[in-house]
Protein backbone atom coordinates (compact mmCIF):
# COMPACT_ATOMS: atom_id res chain seq x y z
CA UNK A 1 0.00 0.00 0.00
CA UNK A 2 1.01 3.23 -0.82
CA UNK A 3 1.46 6.10 2.04
CA UNK A 4 1.03 9.81 2.16
CA UNK A 5 2.30 12.60 4.42
CA UNK A 6 0.20 15.75 4.80
CA UNK A 7 1.36 18.87 6.78
CA UNK A 8 -1.18 21.62 7.32
CA UNK A 9 -0.30 25.16 8.20
CA UNK A 10 -2.62 27.90 9.03
CA UNK A 11 -6.68 27.74 9.73
CA UNK A 12 -8.82 25.08 10.29
CA UNK A 13 -10.31 25.59 6.82
CA UNK A 14 -6.99 23.82 6.15
CA UNK A 15 -7.58 21.25 8.79
CA UNK A 16 -10.51 20.23 6.98
CA UNK A 17 -9.19 20.37 3.85
CA UNK A 18 -6.17 17.99 4.75
CA UNK A 19 -8.77 15.56 6.54
CA UNK A 20 -10.98 15.43 2.98
CA UNK A 21 -7.73 14.89 1.08
CA UNK A 22 -6.78 12.09 2.65
CA UNK A 23 -10.29 10.80 2.17
CA UNK A 24 -10.06 11.34 -1.54
CA UNK A 25 -6.88 9.54 -1.78
CA UNK A 26 -8.00 6.74 0.45
CA UNK A 27 -9.47 5.13 -2.85
CA UNK A 28 -6.58 5.08 -4.91
CA UNK A 29 -4.44 3.11 -2.18
CA UNK A 30 -2.96 5.60 -0.05
CA UNK A 31 -3.01 4.78 3.59
CA UNK A 32 -1.73 7.82 6.08
CA UNK A 33 1.31 8.39 7.70
CA UNK A 34 2.86 10.88 10.15
CA UNK A 35 6.60 9.79 9.26
CA UNK A 36 7.46 11.83 5.88
CA UNK A 37 10.42 9.36 4.91
CA UNK A 38 7.66 6.68 4.73
CA UNK A 39 5.52 8.61 2.24
CA UNK A 40 5.46 7.89 -1.64
CA UNK A 41 3.48 10.82 -1.43
CA UNK A 42 3.85 14.34 0.89
CA UNK A 43 1.06 17.00 0.57
CA UNK A 44 2.08 20.35 2.00
CA UNK A 45 -0.93 22.06 2.93
CA UNK A 46 0.56 25.67 2.93
CA UNK A 47 -1.11 29.11 4.61
CA UNK A 48 -0.22 32.83 2.78
CA UNK A 49 -1.83 34.91 5.73
CA UNK A 50 1.46 36.39 6.54
CA UNK A 51 5.06 36.10 4.95
CA UNK A 52 6.57 34.32 7.48
CA UNK A 53 4.05 31.30 7.01
CA UNK A 54 4.41 31.40 3.60
CA UNK A 55 7.49 31.06 3.58
CA UNK A 56 7.83 28.70 5.65
CA UNK A 57 6.55 26.46 2.96
CA UNK A 58 10.19 26.85 0.69
CA UNK A 59 12.29 25.67 4.19
CA UNK A 60 10.24 22.53 4.52
CA UNK A 61 10.57 21.72 0.75
CA UNK A 62 14.47 22.52 1.09
CA UNK A 63 13.73 19.00 3.48
CA UNK A 64 11.83 17.43 1.68
CA UNK A 65 14.12 17.63 -1.21
CA UNK A 66 16.66 16.09 0.54
CA UNK A 67 14.41 13.31 1.36
CA UNK A 68 13.38 12.46 -2.08
CA UNK A 69 16.93 11.90 -2.90
CA UNK A 70 17.46 10.18 -0.18
CA UNK A 71 14.67 7.92 -1.09
CA UNK A 72 15.72 8.14 -4.51
CA UNK A 73 18.63 6.46 -3.93
CA UNK A 74 17.06 3.61 -2.35
CA UNK A 75 14.95 2.95 -5.60
CA UNK A 76 11.25 4.58 -4.03
CA UNK A 77 10.20 7.53 -5.62
CA UNK A 78 8.68 10.57 -4.05
CA UNK A 79 5.60 12.70 -5.66
CA UNK A 80 5.35 16.17 -3.80
CA UNK A 81 2.16 18.34 -3.86
CA UNK A 82 2.24 21.69 -2.63
CA UNK A 83 -1.88 22.36 -1.78
CA UNK A 84 -3.36 25.28 -0.20
CA UNK A 85 -3.77 29.34 -0.11
CA UNK A 86 0.05 29.10 -1.18
CA UNK A 87 -0.63 27.01 -4.12
CA UNK A 88 -3.59 29.34 -5.40
CA UNK A 89 -1.16 32.59 -4.75
CA UNK A 90 1.44 31.83 -6.39
CA UNK A 91 0.60 29.11 -8.80
CA UNK A 92 3.33 28.05 -11.15
CA UNK A 93 6.09 30.42 -9.19
CA UNK A 94 6.06 27.41 -7.07
CA UNK A 95 7.22 24.91 -9.66
CA UNK A 96 10.27 27.94 -10.74
CA UNK A 97 11.50 28.30 -7.08
CA UNK A 98 11.20 24.65 -6.09
CA UNK A 99 11.95 21.97 -8.43
CA UNK A 100 11.35 19.00 -5.92
CA UNK A 101 7.75 19.93 -6.41
CA UNK A 102 5.43 17.96 -8.89
CA UNK A 103 2.18 19.72 -8.22
CA UNK A 104 0.61 22.82 -7.32
CA UNK A 105 -3.29 22.24 -6.26
CA UNK A 106 -5.39 25.07 -4.96
CA UNK A 107 -7.81 24.70 -2.32
CA UNK A 108 -10.68 24.50 -4.39
CA UNK A 109 -9.48 21.88 -6.79
CA UNK A 110 -8.20 19.19 -4.75
CA UNK A 111 -10.95 16.69 -4.69
CA UNK A 112 -9.21 16.41 -8.97
CA UNK A 113 -6.42 14.94 -6.67
CA UNK A 114 -6.56 11.63 -8.44
CA UNK A 115 -6.16 12.86 -11.60
CA UNK A 116 -3.84 15.24 -10.87
CA UNK A 117 -1.29 12.78 -9.31
CA UNK A 118 -2.05 11.13 -12.69
CA UNK A 119 -1.23 13.79 -14.75
CA UNK A 120 1.77 14.72 -12.64
CA UNK A 121 3.75 11.14 -13.65
CA UNK A 122 4.03 12.79 -17.41
CA UNK A 123 4.90 16.23 -16.43
CA UNK A 124 4.74 19.30 -13.63
CA UNK A 125 1.17 20.39 -12.73
CA UNK A 126 -0.43 23.05 -11.64
CA UNK A 127 -4.14 23.71 -11.17
CA UNK A 128 -5.33 26.35 -9.40
CA UNK A 129 -8.51 27.00 -11.21
CA UNK A 130 -11.70 27.96 -9.04
CA UNK A 131 -13.86 24.75 -10.99
CA UNK A 132 -17.61 25.56 -11.75
CA UNK A 133 -18.89 22.18 -10.03
CA UNK A 134 -18.93 21.95 -6.37
CA UNK A 135 -15.66 20.92 -4.52
CA UNK A 136 -18.14 19.31 -1.73
CA UNK A 137 -20.18 17.78 -4.19
CA UNK A 138 -17.12 16.05 -5.68
CA UNK A 139 -15.64 14.58 -2.36
CA UNK A 140 -16.42 11.21 -1.17
CA UNK A 141 -18.72 10.42 1.68
CA UNK A 142 -17.27 10.54 4.82
CA UNK A 143 -15.95 7.34 5.99
CA UNK A 144 -16.91 6.19 9.63
CA UNK A 145 -13.84 4.75 10.45
CA UNK A 146 -11.97 7.04 9.05
CA UNK A 147 -14.06 9.85 10.76
CA UNK A 148 -14.02 7.66 14.17
CA UNK A 149 -9.86 7.20 14.20
CA UNK A 150 -9.73 11.18 13.66
CA UNK A 151 -11.45 11.29 17.65
CA UNK A 152 -14.62 13.01 18.95
CA UNK A 153 -14.88 16.76 17.87
CA UNK A 154 -14.44 17.46 13.95
CA UNK A 155 -14.22 20.65 12.06
CA UNK A 156 -17.13 20.74 9.54
CA UNK A 157 -16.80 23.75 6.51
CA UNK A 158 -19.97 24.88 5.76
CA UNK A 159 -19.18 28.13 4.06
CA UNK A 160 -15.97 29.52 1.80
CA UNK A 161 -14.16 32.29 0.70
CA UNK A 162 -14.78 35.92 1.87
CA UNK A 163 -15.77 39.14 0.20
CA UNK A 164 -14.97 41.35 3.29
CA UNK A 165 -11.65 42.47 0.85
CA UNK A 166 -9.97 43.70 4.58
CA UNK A 167 -7.31 45.87 3.51
CA UNK A 168 -4.69 43.53 5.11
CA UNK A 169 -5.68 39.99 4.02
CA UNK A 170 -5.26 37.74 1.13
CA UNK A 171 -8.26 35.37 2.00
CA UNK A 172 -10.55 37.27 -0.31
CA UNK A 173 -7.40 36.28 -3.31
CA UNK A 174 -6.43 32.45 -1.98
CA UNK A 175 -10.14 31.44 -0.95
CA UNK A 176 -12.36 33.31 -3.76
CA UNK A 177 -15.94 34.64 -3.02
CA UNK A 178 -17.91 34.06 -0.36
CA UNK A 179 -19.91 30.48 -0.77
CA UNK A 180 -22.16 28.79 1.81
CA UNK A 181 -22.92 25.22 1.37
CA UNK A 182 -26.54 24.50 1.06
CA UNK A 183 -28.02 23.15 4.48
CA UNK A 184 -28.86 19.68 3.60
CA UNK A 185 -25.35 19.25 2.88
CA UNK A 186 -24.32 20.49 5.91
CA UNK A 187 -27.19 18.47 7.62
CA UNK A 188 -25.97 15.23 5.93
CA UNK A 189 -22.37 15.70 7.00
CA UNK A 190 -22.74 16.55 10.41
CA UNK A 191 -25.03 13.46 10.62
CA UNK A 192 -22.58 10.90 9.76
CA UNK A 193 -20.04 12.63 11.83
CA UNK A 194 -22.55 12.41 14.59
CA UNK A 195 -22.84 8.50 13.73
CA UNK A 196 -19.32 7.56 13.26
CA UNK A 197 -19.30 8.93 17.06
CA UNK A 198 -18.51 12.53 17.04
CA UNK A 199 -19.65 14.85 20.21
CA UNK A 200 -18.50 17.80 18.98
CA UNK A 201 -18.34 19.95 16.12
CA UNK A 202 -17.02 23.01 14.97
CA UNK A 203 -18.90 24.96 12.24
CA UNK A 204 -16.04 26.56 10.02
CA UNK A 205 -15.91 29.25 7.64
CA UNK A 206 -13.81 32.22 7.22
CA UNK A 207 -16.99 34.16 7.88
CA UNK A 208 -19.10 31.48 9.24
CA UNK A 209 -21.23 34.37 10.82
CA UNK A 210 -22.03 35.46 7.04
CA UNK A 211 -23.35 31.97 6.22
CA UNK A 212 -26.67 31.94 3.84
CA UNK A 213 -27.00 28.47 2.57
CA UNK A 214 -29.98 27.30 0.72
CA UNK A 215 -32.81 25.76 3.32
CA UNK A 216 -34.34 22.91 2.34
CA UNK A 217 -37.17 25.17 2.24
CA UNK A 218 -36.00 26.87 -0.10
CA UNK A 219 -34.92 29.94 1.65
CA UNK A 220 -31.66 31.30 2.98
CA UNK A 221 -30.94 30.20 6.33
CA UNK A 222 -28.54 32.00 8.79
CA UNK A 223 -25.76 30.70 11.23
CA UNK A 224 -28.01 30.38 13.71
CA UNK A 225 -31.17 28.68 11.93
CA UNK A 226 -28.51 26.21 10.54
CA UNK A 227 -27.00 25.73 14.48
CA UNK A 228 -30.41 25.36 15.66
CA UNK A 229 -30.73 22.58 13.25
CA UNK A 230 -27.58 20.77 13.94
CA UNK A 231 -29.06 20.73 17.96
CA UNK A 232 -31.41 18.18 16.56
CA UNK A 233 -28.73 15.96 15.52
CA UNK A 234 -28.87 12.41 18.05
CA UNK A 235 -25.48 12.33 19.69
CA UNK A 236 -24.08 15.87 18.81
CA UNK A 237 -23.66 16.95 22.22
CA UNK A 238 -21.83 20.15 21.16
CA UNK A 239 -21.32 22.67 18.82
CA UNK A 240 -18.62 26.13 18.46
CA UNK A 241 -18.45 27.86 15.15
CA UNK A 242 -15.21 29.92 13.48
CA UNK A 243 -14.51 32.61 12.10
CA UNK A 244 -17.13 35.35 12.50
CA UNK A 245 -16.75 38.82 11.64
CA UNK A 246 -18.35 41.58 13.77
CA UNK A 247 -20.40 42.91 11.08
CA UNK A 248 -22.89 39.37 10.93
CA UNK A 249 -22.99 39.26 14.58
CA UNK A 250 -26.90 39.30 13.87
CA UNK A 251 -29.57 39.32 16.86
CA UNK A 252 -30.55 35.72 15.75
CA UNK A 253 -26.87 34.54 16.25
CA UNK A 254 -26.68 36.30 19.76
CA UNK A 255 -29.97 34.95 20.81
CA UNK A 256 -28.33 31.26 19.76
CA UNK A 257 -25.93 31.22 22.91
CA UNK A 258 -28.63 32.24 25.36
CA UNK A 259 -31.32 29.32 23.90
CA UNK A 260 -29.13 26.51 22.61
CA UNK A 261 -27.43 24.68 25.45
CA UNK A 262 -25.74 22.61 23.08
CA UNK A 263 -23.82 25.96 21.34
CA UNK A 264 -20.47 25.88 23.67
CA UNK A 265 -19.76 29.50 25.43
CA UNK A 266 -17.20 30.67 23.38
CA UNK A 267 -16.62 33.40 20.78
CA UNK A 268 -13.93 33.92 18.69
CA UNK A 269 -14.56 37.81 17.55
CA UNK A 270 -11.73 39.35 15.88
CA UNK A 271 -11.20 42.97 16.31
CA UNK A 272 -7.66 43.58 14.47
CA UNK A 273 -7.44 47.19 16.53
CA UNK A 274 -8.83 49.66 18.74
CA UNK A 275 -8.42 52.84 16.92
CA UNK A 276 -11.62 53.90 14.58
CA UNK A 277 -8.78 55.25 12.02
CA UNK A 278 -7.20 52.58 11.65
CA UNK A 279 -10.42 49.93 11.68
CA UNK A 280 -11.79 52.06 8.78
CA UNK A 281 -8.20 51.92 6.58
CA UNK A 282 -8.18 48.69 7.31
CA UNK A 283 -11.58 48.21 6.15
CA UNK A 284 -12.87 46.44 8.86
CA UNK A 285 -16.57 48.31 8.36
CA UNK A 286 -17.05 49.03 12.21
CA UNK A 287 -16.01 50.56 14.92
CA UNK A 288 -14.03 49.67 18.24
CA UNK A 289 -17.33 50.89 19.97
CA UNK A 290 -19.41 49.10 17.98
CA UNK A 291 -17.64 46.34 19.01
CA UNK A 292 -17.43 46.92 22.67
CA UNK A 293 -21.29 47.01 22.59
CA UNK A 294 -21.55 43.58 20.36
CA UNK A 295 -19.59 42.17 23.34
CA UNK A 296 -22.29 43.75 25.59
CA UNK A 297 -25.30 41.86 23.74
CA UNK A 298 -23.13 38.86 23.56
CA UNK A 299 -22.34 38.72 27.19
CA UNK A 300 -26.53 39.62 28.26
CA UNK A 301 -27.30 36.60 26.26
CA UNK A 302 -24.64 33.95 27.60
CA UNK A 303 -23.28 36.08 30.89
CA UNK A 304 -20.37 33.32 31.38
CA UNK A 305 -19.10 33.27 27.48
CA UNK A 306 -15.47 32.91 26.78
CA UNK A 307 -14.30 35.86 24.72
CA UNK A 308 -11.21 35.55 22.13
CA UNK A 309 -9.99 37.65 18.96
CA UNK A 310 -7.14 38.29 16.70
CA UNK A 311 -5.52 41.27 16.83
CA UNK A 312 -2.65 42.89 14.06
CA UNK A 313 -0.41 45.91 15.52
CA UNK A 314 1.89 48.02 13.32
CA UNK A 315 -0.84 48.43 10.43
CA UNK A 316 0.16 51.47 8.02
CA UNK A 317 0.19 53.92 9.67
CA UNK A 318 -0.44 53.05 13.38
CA UNK A 319 0.91 55.74 15.83
CA UNK A 320 1.35 55.10 19.59
CA UNK A 321 -1.74 56.64 20.32
CA UNK A 322 -3.38 54.46 18.19
CA UNK A 323 -1.52 51.55 18.93
CA UNK A 324 -3.22 52.98 23.02
CA UNK A 325 -6.77 52.47 21.60
CA UNK A 326 -6.21 48.85 20.94
CA UNK A 327 -4.71 47.97 24.72
CA UNK A 328 -7.80 49.94 26.09
CA UNK A 329 -9.97 47.76 24.25
CA UNK A 330 -8.44 44.98 25.85
CA UNK A 331 -8.37 46.42 28.90
CA UNK A 332 -12.23 47.15 28.81
CA UNK A 333 -13.17 43.75 27.30
CA UNK A 334 -11.51 41.32 28.74
CA UNK A 335 -10.71 38.25 26.73
CA UNK A 336 -9.95 34.79 27.69
CA UNK A 337 -7.80 34.07 24.61
CA UNK A 338 -6.27 35.49 21.39
CA UNK A 339 -3.95 35.60 18.93
CA UNK A 340 -1.99 38.62 17.99
CA UNK A 341 0.46 39.36 14.99
CA UNK A 342 2.78 42.11 13.40
CA UNK A 343 1.09 43.36 10.46
CA UNK A 344 2.89 41.28 7.42
CA UNK A 345 2.54 43.05 4.09
CA UNK A 346 1.26 40.80 1.76
CA UNK A 347 1.43 41.14 -2.21
CA UNK A 348 -1.78 42.12 -4.30
CA UNK A 349 -3.24 43.93 -0.48
CA UNK A 350 -4.62 47.35 -0.89
CA UNK A 351 -2.53 48.18 2.51
CA UNK A 352 0.50 46.31 1.32
CA UNK A 353 1.44 49.69 -0.70
CA UNK A 354 1.00 52.10 2.22
CA UNK A 355 3.41 54.43 1.96
CA UNK A 356 3.97 54.95 5.66
CA UNK A 357 5.03 51.13 7.02
CA UNK A 358 5.38 51.05 10.63
CA UNK A 359 9.13 50.12 10.92
CA UNK A 360 9.79 46.69 12.38
CA UNK A 361 11.55 47.72 15.70
CA UNK A 362 8.11 49.23 16.75
CA UNK A 363 5.99 46.28 15.43
CA UNK A 364 8.40 44.21 17.71
CA UNK A 365 7.82 46.35 20.71
CA UNK A 366 3.85 46.89 20.51
CA UNK A 367 3.12 42.85 20.16
CA UNK A 368 5.34 42.24 22.79
CA UNK A 369 3.26 44.58 25.11
CA UNK A 370 -0.19 43.76 23.67
CA UNK A 371 0.40 39.66 24.43
CA UNK A 372 1.49 40.33 27.90
CA UNK A 373 -1.98 42.20 28.38
CA UNK A 374 -3.62 39.04 27.00
CA UNK A 375 -1.32 36.92 28.75
CA UNK A 376 -2.22 38.51 31.63
CA UNK A 377 -5.98 38.24 31.03
CA UNK A 378 -6.12 34.49 29.77
CA UNK A 379 -4.33 33.51 33.42
CA UNK A 380 -6.96 35.87 35.19
CA UNK A 381 -10.06 33.91 33.07
CA UNK A 382 -7.94 30.26 33.80
CA UNK A 383 -7.56 31.29 37.44
CA UNK A 384 -11.40 31.85 37.60
CA UNK A 385 -12.69 28.48 36.44
CA UNK A 386 -10.77 26.94 39.51
CA UNK A 387 -13.24 26.00 41.74
CA UNK A 388 -16.11 25.61 39.38
CA UNK A 389 -17.57 22.54 38.02
CA UNK A 390 -17.73 22.19 34.79
CA UNK A 391 -18.52 19.35 32.33
CA UNK A 392 -15.72 18.45 30.12
CA UNK A 393 -15.65 16.44 27.09
CA UNK A 394 -13.04 13.80 27.11
CA UNK A 395 -11.58 14.19 23.86
CA UNK A 396 -8.33 11.54 24.72
CA UNK A 397 -5.71 9.72 27.35
CA UNK A 398 -3.49 12.25 28.50
CA UNK A 399 0.02 12.61 28.50
CA UNK A 400 0.57 10.54 31.82
CA UNK A 401 -1.23 7.24 32.39
CA UNK A 402 -3.80 7.79 34.56
CA UNK A 403 -4.64 11.28 32.52
CA UNK A 404 -7.37 11.66 30.15
CA UNK A 405 -7.55 15.12 28.37
CA UNK A 406 -10.54 17.44 27.14
CA UNK A 407 -11.99 20.25 26.57
CA UNK A 408 -13.81 22.64 28.68
CA UNK A 409 -17.31 24.34 27.79
CA UNK A 410 -14.72 27.50 27.20
CA UNK A 411 -12.38 25.71 25.27
CA UNK A 412 -9.75 25.31 28.12
CA UNK A 413 -7.43 22.19 27.95
CA UNK A 414 -8.42 20.37 31.07
CA UNK A 415 -6.57 16.81 32.26
CA UNK A 416 -8.57 14.82 34.26
CA UNK A 417 -7.26 12.65 36.73
CA UNK A 418 -7.71 8.82 38.70
CA UNK A 419 -11.08 8.63 36.03
CA UNK A 420 -12.18 5.95 34.74
CA UNK A 421 -13.80 7.80 31.28
CA UNK A 422 -13.22 7.04 27.48
CA UNK A 423 -13.37 9.64 24.82
CA UNK A 424 -16.52 10.91 24.25
CA UNK A 425 -18.06 11.08 27.71
CA UNK A 426 -19.03 14.02 29.53
CA UNK A 427 -17.51 14.08 32.81
CA UNK A 428 -18.89 16.61 35.05
CA UNK A 429 -15.75 18.07 37.22
CA UNK A 430 -14.83 20.29 39.41
CA UNK A 431 -11.36 22.24 38.04
CA UNK A 432 -9.00 22.06 41.06
CA UNK A 433 -5.90 23.52 39.30
CA UNK A 434 -4.74 26.17 36.54
CA UNK A 435 -1.29 25.34 35.35
CA UNK A 436 0.07 27.52 32.45
CA UNK A 437 -1.65 25.84 29.53
CA UNK A 438 -4.39 23.53 31.21
CA UNK A 439 -6.79 23.17 34.06
CA UNK A 440 -6.29 20.36 36.25
CA UNK A 441 -9.69 18.33 37.84
CA UNK A 442 -10.39 15.76 40.16
CA UNK A 443 -12.06 12.66 39.48
CA UNK A 444 -15.61 12.79 39.28
CA UNK A 445 -17.10 11.81 42.10
CA UNK A 446 -15.30 14.72 44.31
CA UNK A 447 -16.77 16.77 47.07
CA UNK A 448 -18.36 19.88 45.44
CA UNK A 449 -19.80 22.98 46.17
CA UNK A 450 -23.45 22.35 45.38
CA UNK A 451 -24.08 26.13 45.17
CA UNK A 452 -21.46 26.32 42.07
CA UNK A 453 -23.65 24.33 39.55
CA UNK A 454 -27.20 23.11 38.64
CA UNK A 455 -25.69 19.60 37.33
CA UNK A 456 -24.68 16.82 39.18
CA UNK A 457 -21.49 16.35 40.78
CA UNK A 458 -20.34 12.45 41.34
CA UNK A 459 -21.91 11.57 37.87
CA UNK A 460 -20.40 10.99 33.91
CA UNK A 461 -23.47 12.42 32.17
CA UNK A 462 -23.80 13.52 28.46
CA UNK A 463 -26.06 16.63 29.30
CA UNK A 464 -24.19 19.67 28.10
CA UNK A 465 -23.22 22.43 30.79
CA UNK A 466 -26.46 25.17 31.30
CA UNK A 467 -24.54 26.82 34.07
CA UNK A 468 -24.65 30.62 34.09
CA UNK A 469 -21.80 31.37 35.75
CA UNK A 470 -20.48 34.65 34.86
CA UNK A 471 -16.42 35.10 34.89
CA UNK A 472 -15.04 38.36 36.01
CA UNK A 473 -11.55 39.04 34.87
CA UNK A 474 -9.77 41.04 37.10
N1 LIG B 1 -11.74 35.69 8.56
C1 LIG B 1 -11.12 35.98 9.76
C2 LIG B 1 -9.61 36.04 9.73
C3 LIG B 1 -8.83 35.09 8.95
S1 LIG B 1 -7.10 35.38 8.98
C4 LIG B 1 -11.61 37.33 10.22
O1 LIG B 1 -12.06 38.13 9.46
O2 LIG B 1 -11.46 37.62 11.36
C5 LIG B 1 -6.71 35.20 10.68
C6 LIG B 1 -6.06 36.40 11.28
O3 LIG B 1 -4.80 36.64 10.69
C7 LIG B 1 -6.80 37.71 11.09
O4 LIG B 1 -7.85 37.87 11.97
C8 LIG B 1 -5.72 38.73 11.31
O5 LIG B 1 -5.60 39.07 12.66
C9 LIG B 1 -4.46 37.99 10.86
N2 LIG B 1 -3.96 38.51 9.59
C10 LIG B 1 -4.55 38.48 8.39
N3 LIG B 1 -3.80 39.12 7.47
C11 LIG B 1 -2.70 39.56 8.12
C12 LIG B 1 -1.56 40.31 7.73
N4 LIG B 1 -1.41 40.74 6.49
N5 LIG B 1 -0.63 40.59 8.67
C13 LIG B 1 -0.79 40.19 9.95
N6 LIG B 1 -1.85 39.48 10.37
C14 LIG B 1 -2.79 39.17 9.48
FE1 LIG C 1 -9.56 38.40 5.65
FE2 LIG C 1 -11.18 40.32 6.45
FE3 LIG C 1 -12.13 38.28 5.04
FE4 LIG C 1 -11.33 37.91 7.53
S1 LIG C 1 -13.05 39.20 6.87
S2 LIG C 1 -10.87 36.62 5.79
S3 LIG C 1 -9.61 39.29 7.71
S4 LIG C 1 -10.72 39.81 4.33
FE1 LIG D 1 -4.01 30.71 5.75
FE2 LIG D 1 -5.54 30.21 3.72
FE3 LIG D 1 -6.42 29.80 6.14
S1 LIG D 1 -4.17 31.91 3.90
S2 LIG D 1 -5.37 31.34 7.33
S3 LIG D 1 -4.79 28.74 5.19
S4 LIG D 1 -7.60 30.53 4.42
Amino acid sequence: MKKVYVKSYGCQMNVYDAERMTDVLAPEGYAQTDVPEEADLVVLNTCHIREKAAEKVYSELGRVRVMKQERAAAGRETTVVVAGCVAQAEGAEILKRAQVVDAVVGPQSYQRLPEILRAAERGRVVDTEFPIEDKFDALPALDARRVRARGVTAFLTVQEGCDKFCSFCVVPYTRGAEVSRPVAKVLGEARALAEAGVREITVIGQNVNAYHGEGPDGRTWGLARLLHALAEIEGLARLRYTTSHPRDMGDDLIAAHRDLPQLMPYLHLPVQAGSDRVLAAMNRKHTADEYRRIVDRVRDARPDIALSSDFIVGFPGETDGEFGETMRLVADVGFASAFSFKYSPRPGTPAADEAEQVPEAVKVERLARLQAALEEQRRAFNRATVGRVAEVLVEKPGRHPGQLAGKSPWLQAVVIEGARLAPGDIATVRIDRAGSNSLFAEAPGVPFDATNTSAAPSSVSTNVFAGEAAFAVD
